[in-house]
């Protein structure tokens, strides 16, 4: 399974899938990693780990469009499978999804459909919830939403910091995404007719 990384910040969820990958946990190769800042410390992962990298300017994204069009054709020409966004914070036009259609997965920090947006943990944190998580799912047009893979909830800690909260949902991360994207190299995730996701 060949994985088209797409990032805007630090790139630990990257970072998770590249280890997971040396680790021999997960099959498949990371092709391209584009970043909608040209700035993100991921793309000095990737580099690291001697990954083809694209940092987009701003100024790309005034024709969102276009932008998404240069990137569905180096994703094609780098052999991509799957579109993986991990972190990446702008939303996916129709032209891109199209190209990769049910091929791009998406990962929060909350338990979607609850808390979508930019600032899951924190808005959830804010509310007052006692169980938020992590969601793995599939991108459509509309942001944080579409079929969802895989969730994992954790409690809240009576008198606990966001700081920690953070920390404790990223670490879930780092493992949850890593082992969905084993299912659907295993072919074991398909999308049934009502638009829900089955597991085998
Ligand atoms: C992750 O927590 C991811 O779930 C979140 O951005 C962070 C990126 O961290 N994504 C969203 O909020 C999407 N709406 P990373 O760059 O260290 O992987």
């Amino acid at each position: 399974m060949r994985l088209g990384v797409l990032i805007s910040g630090s790139g630990t969820n990257l970072q998770a899938i590249i280890d997971a990958i040396a680790a021999g946990e997960l099959d498949a190769q990371v092709v391209l990693v584009v970043s909608s800042r040209s700035d993100a410390y991921g793309l000095r992962r990737a580099y690291e780990a001697g990954i083809p990298t694209m940092g987009l300017s701003s100024e790309v994204y005034q024709d969102p469009a276009a932008a998404d069009a240069l990137i569905a054709q180096e994703m094609q020409v780098a052999g991509a499978d799957y579109l993986v966004m991990a972190g990446y914070m702008r939303k996916l036009g129709a032209g891109l999804l199209a190209a990769f259609e049910d091929r791009v997965i998406n990962i929060h920090p909350a338990l979607l459909p609850a808390f979508p947006g930019a600032h899951g943990i924190a808005d959830a944190y804010e509310a007052g919830v006692k169980v938020t998580g992590v969601t793995v799912h599939f991108a459509n047009e509309d942001y944080d939403a579409g079929p969802i893979i895989a969730q994992q909830a954790l409690e809240v800690c009576e008198g606990e910091s966001l700081e920690s909260l953070e920390a404790r949902i990223h670490a879930i991360e780092h493992v949850l995404y890593p082992q969905t994207l084993q299912l659907i190299a295993q072919g074991r995730v398909s999308i049934t007719a009502d638009r829900k996701v089955s597991i085998t």
